[in-house]
């Protein structure tokens, strides 16, 4: 069985992430999203709330797992027992910190591979953090993230001061 761990922030999900995990389904048969709670990054979203729209997206998709991990990526793919990581990759501006993160991770366990999909173009340049400056500014964040995650940006927005 092809398997895979997709790492990420998530904060929050978006239609790029989402196109991602589908386009991987064309050559992987189980994909388990490992939700980061590196607790030195500043989320908007609790791990739980990044978790919960990810569970809500894929309740119905026995080939996607829904997890959360702390400390080094390459220790939480050991213990999955699993040695290919999924990355999405989009423009140039991506490549180096993507380039930086797979030779790492391939250092620090060299049976590690780092598989880069590319999402549609209409994804390329949609990123977590771009929408939610969107929807601070209150900009129309419909096109970018699942109807989910749009009401909880809003509600989330409204509350901070
Ligand atoms: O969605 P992001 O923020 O680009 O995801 C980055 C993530 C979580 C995949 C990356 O920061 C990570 O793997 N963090 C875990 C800590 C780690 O293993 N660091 C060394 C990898 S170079």
């Amino acid at each position: 069985m092809s398997i895979a761990v997709y790492p990420g922030s998530f904060d929050p999900v978006t239609n790029g992430h989402m196109d991602v995990i589908e386009k991987s389904f064309s050559f992987l048969d189980k994909i388990i999203i490992a939700v980061s709670t590196y607790p030195r990054k500043n989320f908007l979203f609790s791990v739980e709330e990044r978790m919960g729209f990810l569970q809500e997206i894929y309740k119905d998709n026995d080939r996607v797992i829904v997890d959360k991990f702390d400390g080094l990526l390459v220790n939480y793919l050991e213990y999955k027992e699993v040695n290919i990581i999924l990355r999405g990759l989009r423009a140039v501006s991506d490549f180096e910190y993507e380039f930086q993160m797979a030779l790492t991770n391939r250092r620090l366990d060299k049976t590690i591979e780092t598989v880069f999909l590319m999402p549609g173009e209409e994804f390329f340049f949609i990123s977590s953090s771009l929408v939610k400056e969107i929807a601070f500014l209150n900009g129309d964040i419909s096109k970018f993230v699942p109807n989910s995650v749009k009401k909880a940006l809003i509600q989330k927005v409204t509350k901070v001061p």
